[in-house]
């Protein structure tokens, strides 16, 4: 599968024609993306949480591995905007009977879907169906592999913005599983083009890519020394399902170096805030005290990322609707 064709996202005009990578996209469009959500959260607030910017339009959330937080945020995202929605969970259905890809994505196109969410634990798996779909469909990758996460990455940012304002003179810090991480990997390049002043990534040289600093951080092995000052920290879970071999002694070894507690927290600046992803792995990436306490956004996160998941497919089915008017 080929895995960096981000240019397929754009149409001439620099609009999102999908949304498979933050690679290649600009800050223009990252910005255009953030101010769109920011719109959207009063929407989850009201009594009636639904814009009728999608209705006629038909969304197929295909989710080939599984996921909560991601799966049930597209699809309230998507029923906000009034779009009707189709859930397949194909893990369980067609590719155990042995349907390609490719035929999962004919069938479903003859029942004239306008966009599909895809979540697959190969990497280039969404532009893969991109590449494939009909032109006007609109493709959204929902996680692939290793590679990429950007609806994640960029509900991170929009949580970074709400609660930093600006993301120019910000330290920020992800810390543990970087090697199998696809969210660390569009964080990573969201943040350098967002304009942070430093990324860093702390990890144990086993959980590292062998080429980290040609990503754009700096590294750091050693938790203390690596949150020290940082506006931002990043925790991520580590990968069991995607690891190979022994690459890590034991989780209690790991929390005893890389585990995130109150009292390491006091390296950071004193209005630092924690995130995560989830899901959280208590006692292994953070301790409890940390998850629920007053520095933690990681709720927050959850809530934004339907602002985020609505404003990238309106974004995306806006320019469909002004490409059929056309
Ligand atoms: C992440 C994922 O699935 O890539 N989680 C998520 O989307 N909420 C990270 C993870 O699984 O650790």
């Amino acid at each position: 599968m080929s895995r960096h064709t981000p240019n397929l996202q754009l149409d001439e005009q620099g609009h999102l024609l999908h949304f498979l990578t933050i690679d290649g996209l600009r800050r223009e469009l990252l910005t255009e993306i953030l101010d769109t959500a920011e719109g959207f959260t009063g929407v989850s607030e009201r009594t009636i949480k639904k814009v009728p910017l999608c209705r006629g339009k038909t969304v197929a959330n295909l989710f080939f591995e599984t996921s909560t937080r991601t799966r049930t945020t597209f699809e309230l995202a998507e029923k906000r905007l009034s779009a009707d929605v189709l859930n397949l969970n194909i893990s369980a259905s067609a590719t155990s009977k042995g349907e390609t890809l490719l035929d999962t994505l004919r069938n479903l196109e003859a029942m004239h879907m306008d966009m599909f969410v895809v979540r697959h634990a190969d990497s280039g798996a969404a532009h893969f169906i991109a590449q494939h779909a009909t032109p006007g469909v609109g493709v959204i990758n929902a996680g692939d592999g290793r590679h990429a996460h950007p609806t994640q990455a960029m509900l991170d940012m929009f949580t970074i913005r709400r609660h930093k304002g600006e993301f120019v003179g910000l330290r920020v810090a992800i810390v543990g599983d970087i090697l199998h991480s696809r969210v660390a990997r569009s964080q990573i390049l969201a943040l350098n083009t967002l304009g942070v002043s430093e990324v860093r990534v702390i990890a144990p040289r086993t959980l590292l890519p062998h080429d980290a600093r040609k990503l754009g951080v700096h590294v750091y092995h050693d938790l203390q020394e690596g949150i020290r000052d940082v506006d931002v920290i990043i925790m991520l879970r580590l990968q069991r399902e995607r690891m190979q071999g022994a690459l890590l002694p034991s989780e209690h070894e790991y929390f005893q170096l890389y585990g995130l507690t109150d009292e390491r927290l006091e390296a950071a600046d004193s209005e630092a805030i924690v995130m995560h992803p989830g899901p959280i792995n208590r006692g292994v990436e953070m301790d409890s005290l940390v998850a629920d306490g007053p520095r933690s956004v990681i709720l927050q996160q959850v809530s934004y990322g339907i602002a985020i998941r609505m404003a990238v497919i309106s974004m995306i089915i806006g320019r469909q609707n002004l490409q059929a008017q056309a």
